[in-house]
């Protein structure tokens, strides 16, 4: 396994002192950064924080994989229904390890795709549900709350189709939910779901090596042994003070600088493989929720947070890359590069004559796209844009397990380095509450009440 972070974009000596860290302020830093993965470590050793343990978990990858091996062959789709942290990993992994959607190639009981149902638009529910065959498909409702109204709604919708084609559900759903608490939770013990547990201090973002990740993987035939072994090498080096094998607190460090004394509020995760483009939306959940808080955890009101941007190599260059080099200098920019391709791409040699075309005849897209991303790296400096390069020696399931794990990292990191709590989300809260009201939940009078004074205030407004 190896993955690699180069930071040398970000260095004053390539953008400029205006935009770029000196290696004086790198120094100074390193106390700070020690701090905060000591900090984090006693956490975690504490138990307040789970996910850091997850790629050890041996006993519930094997009931995984047993689950997954005795259901095997009944089914050619995996439905999904889920939202956030309960959606987004499963997505990550999809598309990082069985290919991008729409290319996946046909699906089978033996090959089975997977669906996911993580938004409430009644079209694109209606248009799912129509392509799936009730007699083929496996539903996963995957709620740790055990309420959330868009999983529960359409929930509601899937097992009644279900229940009308089938006449029963039985051996049809599996929930994956905190065991003993909420009405997800007793709706499968009444119904007789299998379920799998979530652990209590494992956040939705963070919970991709929980069953809300691998359930669905292990059910579409990734390896999920494999992946937590990546991420459990990952999980080693990112307990080391040493930055040179640390690569999460390294990273963490370098962001913190450039975020906090080069003012750059905005990050772009810019990865050069559309097998990694699931992951950068996943990312965006991870850094957004984790980073954006209103106080720190002094009590102090800080309202910090770094703005992510998912931007696909090379198809972006040709729709945001000129935003990013003539715009704003407000931007860091982490690019996420792939060594090794399943393919090779190779373009054929016959001459044709024409420079355009002759130019790139006998070479390979892999080849392309790498020159590609070194270009644009080599642009964005140019003009005092900092970036940095994380690289992945290939996209399998041990690198992909390693690199969702530094990721979380790097932000539990980046979390303690601005003294904030990166596990919490009270900003999503009033929505949910006021969505709670406005659908007429009982307890939730007062939301409504709230939201009327909003509808009057916008009525005088206007
Ligand atoms: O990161 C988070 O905690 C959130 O995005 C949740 O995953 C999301 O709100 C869904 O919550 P639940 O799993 O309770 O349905």
């Amino acid at each position: 396994m190896n993955i690699q972070f180069d930071e040398t974009n970000l260095l004053a000596d390539m953008v400029g002192r205006a935009h770029g860290v000196t290696r004086a302020e790198v120094e100074r830093a390193q106390p700070k950064a020690q701090k905060a993965l000591a900090g984090f470590r006693k956490l975690s050793d504490a138990g307040r924080y789970g996910f850091p343990q997850l790629p050890f978990q041996s006993k519930v990858v094997k009931a995984i994989v047993r689950f997954a091996a005795e259901a095997r062959g009944s089914f050619d789709t995996v439905c999904v229904v889920g939202i956030g942290g309960s959606a987004l990993g499963a997505w990550a992994l999809d598309c990082g390890l069985r290919g991008p959607h729409p290319v996946q190639g046909a699906f089978t009981t033996g090959h089975p795709r997977l669906v996911i149902l993580d938004n409430v638009d009644p079209d694109f529910t209606a248009a799912a549900l129509a392509s799936m065959d009730p007699h083929k498909t496996l539903v996963v409702v995957i709620a740790k709350s055990g309420g959330t109204a868009e999983t529960v709604a359409t929930f509601l919708i899937v097992r009644e189709w279900l229940q009308e084609a089938l006449g029963a559900t039985a051996g049809r759903i599996v929930a994956v939910t905190t065991e003993g608490k909420g009405d997800l939770y007793a709706l499968a013990q009444a119904e007789g779901y299998a379920v799998f547990g979530i652990p209590e201090n494992v956040g939705g973002r963070f919970s991709v090596l929980t069953p809300v990740g691998l359930v669905p993987a292990a059910l579409i035939g990734i390896d999920i042994a494999k992946l937590c072994r990546g991420a459990a090498k990952m999980t080693d080096d990112c307990w080391q003070p040493d930055l040179e094998r640390n690569i999460a607190l390294r990273a963490a460090l370098y962001h913190w600088l450039v975020w906090t004394r080069k003012d750059k509020p905005i990050q772009v995760a810019f990865p050069y493989s559309n097998h990694l483009w699931g992951t950068a939306f996943w990312f965006r959940q991870l850094w957004a929720e984790s980073l954006g808080k209103a106080t720190n955890r002094k009590g102090e009101r800080v309202n910090t947070g770094q703005t992510p941007i998912a931007a696909l190599g090379a198809t972006d260059q040709h729709s945001q890359v000129q935003l990013y080099i003539e715009g704003p200098n407000d931007k860091v920019f982490t690019f996420w590069a792939v060594k090794r391709f399943r393919a090779t791409g190779l373009v054929p040699g016959t001459p044709t004559n024409l420079p355009a075309f002759d130019s790139l005849a006998g070479q390979s897209l892999a080849k392309l796209i790498d020159a590609e991303r070194r270009a644009t790296a080599a642009a964005l400096t140019e003009y005092g844009r900092p970036n940095c390069t994380v690289t992945l020696d290939r996209v399998d399931e041990e690198h992909l397990g390693a690199f969702l794990q530094m990721m979380e990292f790097q932000t539990a990191f980046l979390g303690e380095m601005l003294n904030i709590d990166a596990f919490n989300q009270e900003g999503v809260e009033l929505g949910k509450k006021l969505t709670f009201g406005l659908m007429g939940r009982a307890g939730y009078e007062p939301y409504r009440a709230q939201f009327a004074a909003y509808e009057k205030k916008r009525a005088a407004a206007k």
